[in-house]
């Protein structure tokens, strides 16, 4: 497969998600602190106090990187430890830590690329509204001033935020995610305008600090694959992929999270569709989250497929029986590594960079001590198959971050799932490289040659 020269691969992981250390030095409480301790919120009361408590092993983590052959690292920085409060007083220790990973990272030449939010809201700024603030744009962009001040002379990629579909819908939609107050879709409206212009407020501080930097955004979809390749389907599939739809999940949407921040206006169908909630804004605030980008980020998991209705519109077409799931119940659907990638290209022009895909399985360590995952591997081969092909096919895409380089904390699932090409057992922190991480090493080795 034609994978460039330069191509970047990666992993991912996430600080709430393998960090631990909670509560040492000075590390401020979150929502996700909170929301783990509330009884009914997380499987078995699981919460992110140790993880995988790569706090304290962080060197041993870069190291199974560097023997992976990794050339990019995506780990998102723990806003509270760097700002216990959200804002004011900075954290020496919190920077310390990242400082001596980022340190280590080079040291292997693994290049950090730095994701500013990935969910851990301080909880001092929940208490003052969170995302319905709008004060809370200022002080994103004051976090990402430290973050680039502290640690821009070697970090030069950055990613503002990590799926706010999530932390907005899953926070405040259904309830599933931190914090998980339910809030009217007028509120909720109002939140997303305020991301999207702390992204763009945010992406001015780190310009003026790190002249050189790459910036991105990192938001996530469900690719639709036209069922056939007549124009009138792929047609069909990408209305269907831009369009914003009056669902109880209406907050998962790529268009109403991506053409502000593109294209620098809100979707017309979405504008029509909440109009009555939708709350005044200014043409500013649409020039602020306007900002230019380096690349386009998108975590994609999986997609569905549609044909035409022949009417201008679209039809889902059923999954047979028996479709292939991955460990959680998602369907696997490798084809969402060519169309996201190809439709997200040709309406956005920027370079895509995937910024998450991988999959769940239920790992055990075998008899023999090893932990054999042919479904990871499988899962891992077809989607970058299909990543080769959109290159192929002229679709401009500069780097795969593997979500996730180690098992750790999945959120409300808490360590049920597993989604790491390394083992963790959580009671003895050991960690045993599953068969995918050998496979992955191998890819890179080979730049996708062999895939
Ligand atoms: C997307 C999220 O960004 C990440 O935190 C999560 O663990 C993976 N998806 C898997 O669900």
């Amino acid at each position: 497969m034609g994978f460039p020269e330069s191509f970047l691969w990666g992993t991912a992981t996430a600080s709430y998600q393998i960090e631990g250390g909670a509560f040492e030095d000075g590390r401020g409480y979150t929502v996700w602190d909170d929301f783990c301790r509330t009884p009914g919120k997380v499987f078995s009361m699981h919460n992110g106090d140790v993880a995988c408590d790569h706090y304290h092993r962080y060197k041993e983590d870069v190291k199974m990187m560097a023997d992976m052959g990794i050339r990019a690292y995506r780990f998102s920085i723990a806003w509270s430890r760097i700002l216990p409060e959200g804002r004011g007083e900075v954290n020496q220790s919190g920077i310390d830590f990242y400082n001596a990973l980022i340190d280590e990272l080079l040291k292997y030449n693994i290049k950090p690329c730095l994701t500013l939010f990935h969910w851990d809201l301080p909880f001092a700024l929940h208490r003052m509204g969170g995302w319905q603030n709008p004060e809370i744009v200022n002080w994103f962009a004051e976090y990402a001033a430290v973050a680039a001040r502290a640690f821009g002379d070697r970090v030069k990629f950055f990613m503002t935020f990590n799926e706010p579909q999530c932390f907005v819908g899953l926070g405040h939609v259904s309830g599933e995610h931190a914090p998980g107050n339910i809030m009217s879709r007028r509120s909720v409206l109002e939140m997303a305008h305020h991301v999207m212009m702390a992204h763009g407020k945010a992406v001015q501080a780190i310009r003026s600090l790190v002249p050189d930097a790459q910036i991105g955004y990192a938001p996530t979809s469900n690719p639709v694959i036209p069922a056939s390749d007549t124009l009138e389907d792929i047609e069909a599939a990408r209305r269907a992929y831009f369009a914003v739809e009056d669902k109880p999940d209406y907050m998962w949407s790529v268009s109403w999270w991506s053409d502000p921040v593109m294209l620098g206006r809100y979707p017309e169908d979405g504008l029509k569709l909440f109009e009555k909630d939708m709350p005044e804004f200014k043409p500013e605030d649409l020039e602020l989250m306007h900002q230019p980008l380096d690349f386009y980020g998108q975590n994609i998991y999986n997609g569905y497929r549609v044909k035409s209705d022949k009417k201008g519109g679209w039809e889902t077409v059923e999954r047979p029986v028996g479709y292939p799931r991955t460990g959680n119940g998602w369907p696997v659907v490798p084809e969402s590594l060519y169309w996201g990638p190809r439709f997200l290209y040709e309406r956005y022009r920027k370079p895509i960079v995937i910024t998450e895909n991988g999959c769940c399985c239920a790992d055990v360590v075998s008899l023999d001590g090893k932990v054999h995952d042919p479904g990871r591997i499988d899962f891992y081969h077809r989607y970058l198959r299909e990543l080769g092909r959109a290159i192929e096919d002229g679709v401009r895409v500069d780097a795969y971050f593997a979500w996730s380089v180690i098992d750790n904390f999945e959120w409300a699932k808490g360590y049920s799932d597993r989604f790491g090409m390394v083992y963790v057992d959580f009671e003895t922190q050991e960690r045993i490289l599953k068969d995918s991480a050998n496979w992955y090493a191998e890819v890179i080795r080979n730049n996708g040659a062999n895939l």
